[in-house]
Formats: C-alpha cells, sequence, structure tokens
C-alpha cells in the first residue's frame, strides 16, 4: 500500500468514527480522543459535529492542541466520572482486539483514558491487521533512570529493545522500542511487562483491547465489534 493509499484509508475511517460518535455518544457526554495521524484525521472530522460534544479528554498535548484548534473543550481526566466512547488509532491490531500502541509516545495517557472507557473504538487502515502482534516494534515507556534496567530485563525475556533517540515523552520519560518478540498470548506479556521496575507502561492493549474495530480497506470501511 502506498503512502497516498493508506492516507486515503485513514481519512475514510475518521469519517466513519465522526458519524459513529454523532450516533452512539451520549448528549451532554466527554469523548476520550487518542493520538496520531488517523486520530487527527478523526479530530478534523469532528468539526460538523462538535455542537453535539460536550468536550474530551485529550491523550497528548498534540492532541489538546488539536482539538482547542476546532473549539471543543478539554476536560482533565480528574473531573470527569465516565468517558463512554474513546476513538483512537493502533499501530497493530491482531483478530481478537489486541492491539500494540504507542508509536507515536502517547501510550501511557492512551492506556489510562482507555481504562476509563466503557468502549474503545479502534480506528484503523487495513495495514495494521496482523495475526500475531509483534513486527511493530513494541513501544515501552521508561523512567529515564530505569532504561538500562528495563533494557536488560526485556532482553532476558528474549526483546531487542532500542532507545527511541531524541524523544520525551508528554509525562518525561524515555522509550524503549522493543522488536525481536512474538507475541502469541498478548495478555500474559503485557502482565509480565507490568512487572519490570522502572516501566510506567507498556503499548500492549491486551487486558483492555479494543470493543470496535472501524478498519478502512480498498473497499470500504469496515465495522466489527470483538466477539
Ligand atoms: C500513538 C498511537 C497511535 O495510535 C499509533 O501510533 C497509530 O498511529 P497512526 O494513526 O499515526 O498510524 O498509539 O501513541
Amino acid at each position: 500500500m502506498s503512502p497516498e493509499q493508506q492516507t486515503q484509508l485513514k481519512q475514510s475511517v475518521a469519517i466513519a468514527a465522526a458519524d459513529y460518535v454523532a450516533k452512539n455518544l451520549p448528549n451532554g457526554s466527554i469523548l476520550g480522543v487518542g493520538t496520531g495521524s488517523t486520530a487527527n484525521l478523526f479530530i478534523d472530522a469532528l468539526v460538523p459535529i462538535r455542537q453535539k460534544i460536550r468536550g474530551a479528554v485529550a491523550s497528548s498535548k498534540a492532541t489538546a492542541d488539536r482539538l482547542t484548534a476546532i473549539g471543543i473543550p478539554l476536560f482533565d481526566l480528574n473531573d470527569v466520572n465516565a468517558i463512554p466512547i474513546y476513538v483512537d488509532g493502533a499501530d497493530e491490531i491482531d483478530p481478537g482486539f489486541s492491539m500494540i500502541k504507542g508509536g507515536g509516545g502517547a501510550l501511557t495517557r492512551e492506556k489510562i483514558i482507555a481504562a476509563v472507557a466503557d468502549e474503545f473504538v479502534c480506528i484503523a487502515d487495513a495495514s495494521k491487521c496482523v495475526d500475531v502482534l509483534g513486527h511493530f516494534p513494541l513501544p515501552i515507556e521508561v523512567i529515564p533512570m530505569a532504561t538500562a534496567q528495563v533494557a536488560r530485563a526485556i532482553s532476558r525475556l528474549g526483546g531487542s529493545p532500542s532507545l527511541r533517540a531524541g524523544f520525551i515523552t508528554d509525562n518525561g520519560n524515555q522509550i524503549l522500542d522493543v522488536s525481536g518478540l512474538s507475541i502469541t498470548d498478548p495478555v500474559a506479556l503485557e502482565s509480565t511487562l507490568n512487572q519490570i521496575v522502572g516501566t510506567v507502561t507498556n503499548g500492549l492493549f491486551a487486558c483492555r483491547g479494543a470493543d470496535v474495530l472501524l478498519l478502512g480497506t480498498a473497499t470500504g470501511v469496515e465495522s466489527s465489534r470483538r466477539a
């Protein structure tokens, strides 16, 4: 798939997601909004329905700026009781709707909002669908003083960690991108990685995966719900 085709699919899925929100977000409630190029297109597609949305919780500073630019009020998660719908992209998604996320480095805030949300709507182009997660390097956010310790622990698990050079997360931390993992049991690996002291968040979204997938394909947007 060419980059232009991929952008076109992201665009169509972004419009489908705005339509989904218009139909399913209860009046007066708060929307959760993810981070990345697909999420950016989704924010753009919210313009015609922004009056229906009371406000949003953003998963990154970049998303917050984009939502503000189109006039959607921002809410601090601590001031919000419920998020009926969270819409976000993914780097990979498997048939059970487990995902790798964090290519844009916003995984921690994304995982927090996903944990609060009643429904996670994943928006992705067809290139993101895989049978087994792990071709895309798994991002892990780490406390800077623990980077070497976490890297050693990851190596012992069979992964090859690489420091994302020149990148600091919105939370002031570093990212290790881990290649070489074949993730046949994403729930188990997510739990194992959570035990490594010094990690903030790993980019496996399996314990809390997506509920709905809006997938941009060459023949249109396919909508499916986790079985
Ligand atoms: C950011 C993410 C993104 O959702 C993921 O990287 C997909 O990005 P894009 O929509 O640009 O392909 O997890 O942390």
